[in-house]
């Protein structure tokens, strides 16, 4: 495994659309490994792999309950309940926005291997899930925010 470099802020590869993944190989399972090893050196709660410059359809997850691993991911439930948190980015270090989000997701997907499956989240889950999966194509979490804040008066995770 290998440290890869996060990029941030205005780098405009963060803007772009990322591609469906068709390869379920060695270097899949290398780049969700490097993944996950930069995302915990960062204390960070999700990555997808647009952050360190590949343009795949590629996220992993850990807040706390376990590594998630999510291929082409799609969501296909959202609850109507939202909830407004705050919210950061790996790629966006020392900023926090209030972002609204459902309480609850839906998210299908592939695992490393090809494998279909589905996870429901809720809660920081359900956030990581929306924040992750907007990075796939192009979108970051300061679209969304209702109000950017202070970093000084907030200590979040970082997604
Ligand atoms: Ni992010």
């Amino acid at each position: 495994m290998a440290l890869r470099i996060i990029l941030t802020g205005e780098d405009a590869v963060l803007r772009k659309k990322s591609r469906e993944v068709t390869v379920f190989d060695e270097r899949l399972h290398q780049l969700l490994d490097d993944l996950y090893e930069t995302m915990e050196e960062a204390n960070g709660v999700g990555l997808a792999a647009v952050q360190v410059g590949i343009l795949r359809r590629a996220v992993v997850i850990d807040v706390g309950e376990g590594r998630i691993e999510l291929i082409n991911p799609v969501i296909t439930q959202r609850s109507d309940e939202k909830i407004c948190s705050p919210e950061g980015c790996l790629s966006f270090p020392g900023e926090t926005g209030l972002v609204e989000r459902p309480k609850s997701v839906t998210v299908e997907a592939l695992d490393r291997n090809g494998n279909f499956f589905a996870v429901t989240g809720q809660d920081l889950l359900a956030r990581a899930l929306c924040h992750e999966l907007d990075h796939l194509d192009g979108i970051i979490y300061q679209d969304h925010a209702i109000l950017m804040l202070d970093p000084s008066e907030v200590a979040d995770e970082d997604e």
